[in-house]
């Protein structure tokens, strides 16, 4: 059994003082959660304060973005040394909105993923299809084409090193969620997808969903027997709500 996974993306969301409120909220329910494991990933300049408040819980730490150089004259970007010095656990790696706003190709995925695992935290690799690619029937060539850029680049074997998301474009912030069998369709895809090339490794990463994901809708989704956890966007900035979606990833886990 893969333990699920409730990972929040804040996203470019909150102040110091917001920020500091909602992790603090969130430890006053993580208690309540046994089975799943739970991580924030806030903005870059609020892991510090982060780190402070969740020393000691087991709720982990993650950033939204890493840069693929190692250190030196790459202004504004900041280094996988600097987050793992600040306690990061997960890196999340080629989000949909870093492809599209900010060009990130799969090459520069599949190096954001390489520097994140050499300084030994975990990447969280997104995946998904935009609506145009669903409805012209190209989502399993676009999810195959994204999975398989990584394992050419990197080895099948860097999968035993991340987890993956799977976040459809066209359910980001949208409200409008895929269905648990939808979602259900592509993470077995993408599974067997790895399968193709290591079963091993492939029983064994977590595939997250992403997209819309709330309280009322988690635990179908989490129910389905190859979702393993959630990216939360919208619903991981208040946290009654993240901690209700932990909550049913507890559910399942049990
Ligand atoms: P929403 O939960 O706001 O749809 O965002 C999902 C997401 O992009 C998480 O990375």
């Amino acid at each position: 059994m893969r333990q699920p996974l409730i990972a929040g993306n804040w996203k470019m969301n909150g102040t110091r003082s917001g920020a500091e409120a909602l992790i603090k909220g969130v430890l006053e329910g993580a208690s309540l959660v046994g089975r799943a494991e739970v991580a924030v990933c806030p903005p870059f300049v609020f892991l510090d304060a982060a780190e402070r408040l969740l020393a000691g819980s087991p709720v982990r730490l993650g950033a939204q973005n890493v840069c693929t150089e190692e250190g030196g004259a790459y202004t504004g970007e900041v280094a996988a040394a600097m987050l793992a010095e600040f306690g990061c656990r997960y890196v999340i790696c080629g989000h949909s909105e870093r492809r599209e706003y900010y060009g990130e190709t799969d090459e520069i995925v599949a190096k954001k993923l390489a520097v994140t695992i050499a300084h030994g935290m975990t990447p969280i690799l997104c995946v998904g299809e935009t609506l145009q690619q669903r409805e012209q029937g190209e989502m399993e060539s676009v999810i195959a084409g994204q999975v398989d850029a990584i394992m050419d680049r990197n080895g099948v074997a860097s999968f035993a090193q991340l987890e993956i998301a799977y976040e459809p474009v066209w359910a980001i912030g949208t409200g409008r969620t895929a269905t648990p069998e939808q979602a259900q369709e592509v993470h077995d895809f993408i599974r067997r997808r790895i399968a193709g090339q290591d079963p091993a490794i492939a029983a064994k990463v977590r595939i997250l969903y992403g997209g819309s994901m709330k309280a009322g809708n988690a635990r179908d989704l989490l129910s389905q027997a190859d979702i393993d956890g959630g990216l939360i966007g919208g619903a991981s900035l208040a946290a009654d709500d993240f901690l209700a979606i932990c909550q049913a990833g507890d559910a399942v886990a049990g």
